[in-house]
């Protein structure tokens, strides 16, 4: 098999050892047993009745019948694609990341682009956020940079996660609609929740109807922070920038596409790497001391916000190339399981109320969709590196652990698998100084939900502009709720007057003069005002 796995690399040697041929071979059973007749079920007779007894058949409906495991519970519909990494030059006076610093290291790379808001089998060409997960196999071990193709985000707090996701799904009663933003009670929760105006702005443009997976951006969202070997640390927002640049297609042309062939992506994807047509993208890196955290007059911390790139450049490092479907979706691309939460020295976290609410959230979800706590152990998501460590057992356990001692400290095995020395590398969290009160609280820093979204819309040709005007219309145009609506462009007339209006005479409708401001649903009684700003 290796041989024909061309390209191949680390991680490709290493999913062969689960990869099986059967080519020309005679079938059997799951225990071994040679088939004679794979056609004909057991019966009393010629005309039946069937036999219990047809183990046979019971082996091959029972798994059959457990075929499907649950679809995520966001970005159900994605693709995926092997690949890999090379940095141009050294890091190291950023980050320790071995794959960030040694220039002739070629690190494998798993990659799954997705929708974020419709179902396995919906159409690729909704208007949505699209996933852009990469899955670095390490020599020290998978750092995954879980972003989207949009570099903020629709709520500031994890805490907000159920309720968006509720709100943007189809409809509980009815189940509709499928992977499209244009129903009451995405709009409904967007009009009452000011922070996501930029996001919304985002989807609203020509951003949410990519051309291809190939010619999007890619935006780790959240500012991470890198570490070097003193142990200084450095902010940063992760982009992928796209060599093909970045191109959508028309609402008109999305519309038919969705109609003609719901796989567009997922078949360009496919056919561009079958036909030797690697999609690239460069890292990009912008990075910000950590004396300059409080210069800039939005919160580093804040999800919903850009480092505008006049202000802090992107700095190309690198290259990401994607040079091999999958053999098998199921094993691979379903399978793989994303989480910024795998992380590797020289990268570390920061205090984002949303970074903070996912770092829980993935290993939770994976634990039901993917059967039980060994999960790391499917061939996609394993590292490249042998794991060692005593946790054991478990629902599908594959790795057959040898030795009675599975716990330390221990004085019965001298060999049994010990703590990494700091000359052994290993990670350490970044000792950030943290002293505060414990409250349920939102920053003042956090409370300017409209500069940006102006900025992104000032950003915009004519054109696009226009598009954005018709995306507006045509998705609130479905909205029933006049409220909505009418609360929807009192959100548009913070932003921007003439946006409000162009959108209001589309929908029939006036721009409210005085647009009604959504109040903060939580504020403790005892929190000290001077911290925060109860408005939302
Ligand atoms: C899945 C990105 C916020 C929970 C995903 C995936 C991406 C992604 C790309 C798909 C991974 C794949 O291809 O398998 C983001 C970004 C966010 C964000 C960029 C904000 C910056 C959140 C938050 C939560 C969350 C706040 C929860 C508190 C999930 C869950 C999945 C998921 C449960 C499904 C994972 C699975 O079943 O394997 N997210 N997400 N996400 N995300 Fe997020």
């Amino acid at each position: 098999i290796q041989e024909k796995l061309q390209p191949e690399n680390d991680k490709i040697k290493d999913l062969t050892r689960n990869m099986e041929d059967s080519s020309g071979e005679v079938m059997n059973t799951n225990t071994g047993l040679r088939i004679n007749d794979d056609q004909n079920s057991l019966k009393a007779g010629e005309r039946g009745a069937s036999l219990l007894e047809d183990f046979i058949l019971r082996e091959k409906i029972t798994h059959f019948d457990h075929e499907r495991i649950p679809e995520r519970v966001v970005h159900a519909r994605g693709s995926g694609a092997h690949g890999v990494f090379k940095v141009y030059e050294s890091l190291d006076k950023y980050t320790k990341a071995q794959f960030l610093n040694d220039t002739e290291i070629e690190t494998p790379v798993f990659v799954r682009f997705s929708t974020v808001a419709g179902s396995r089998g919906s159409t690729d060409l909704a208007r949505d956020a699209r996933g852009f997960a990469v899955k670095f196999y390490t020599q020290e071990g998978n750092f995954d940079l879980v972003g989207n193709n949009m570099p903020v985000f629709f709520i500031q707090d994890a805490m907000k996660f159920p309720d968006l996701i509720h709100a943007v799904k189809p409809e509980p009663d009815n189940e509709m609609p499928q992977a499209a933003s244009a129903h009451d009670t995405f709009w409904d929760f967007i009009s009452v929740m000011p922070e996501s105006a930029h996001m919304i702005m985002w989807a609203m443009s020509d951003r949410g109807i990519p051309r291809s997976y190939r010619m999007m951006e890619g935006f780790g969202v959240h500012t991470f922070r890198l570490i070097n070997a003193e142990g200084e640390s450095h902010f940063v927002k992760f982009h992928w920038k796209p060599l093909l640049g970045v191109h959508a297609v028309a609402w008109d042309e999305a519309q038919k596409i969705s109609g003609k062939d719901p796989d567009f992506h997922r078949r360009d994807l496919w056919d561009a790497i079958e036909s030797g047509n690697y999609p690239e993208w460069e890292l990009g890196l912008q990075i910000v001391p950590e004396s300059d955290e409080f210069k800039f007059d939005f919160d580093l911390l804040d999800p919903t916000k850009i480092i505008p790139e006049e202000l802090v450049p992107v700095q190309r490092v690198g290259k990401l190339t994607l040079n091999r479907n999958p053999e098998n979706f199921f094993a691979e691309t379903e399978q793989s399981a994303f989480h910024i939460g795998h992380i590797v020295p020289g990268i570390d976290f920061t205090n984002d109320p949303l970074l903070q609410g996912r770092l829980f959230s993935y290993t939770d979800t994976q634990l039901i969709r993917l059967g039980g706590p060994n999960f790391q152990e499917i061939p996609i998501n394993r590292p490249i590196v042998p794991v060692h460590n005593n946790q054991r057992d478990g629902f599908m356990r594959q790795t057959i652990n040898r030795g009675k001692v599975a716990y330390g400290p221990n004085k019965l095995d001298n060999n049994s698998p010990r703590q990494a020395k700091a000359s052994e590398g290993g990670f350490t969290s970044y000792p950030e100084r943290i002293d505060a009160r414990k409250i349920r609280a939102r920053s003042k820093s956090f409370l300017d939900h409209f500069s940006q979204a102006r900025l992104f819309l000032n950003s915009q040709s004519e054109p696009e502009k226009n598009h954005m005007i018709d995306a507006f219309s045509f998705e609130l145009g479905k909205v029933n709720s006049v409220e909505i609506r009418t609360r929807m462009l009192g959100i548009l007339s913070l932003i921007d007057k003439k946006l409000a209006s162009e959108v209001a005479f589309a929908l029939r409708l006036p721009v409210p003069e005085d647009p009604e401001l959504p109040v903060n649903l939580s504020f403790p009684a005892d929190a000290d005002p001077a911290d925060y700003d109860p408005i939302m």
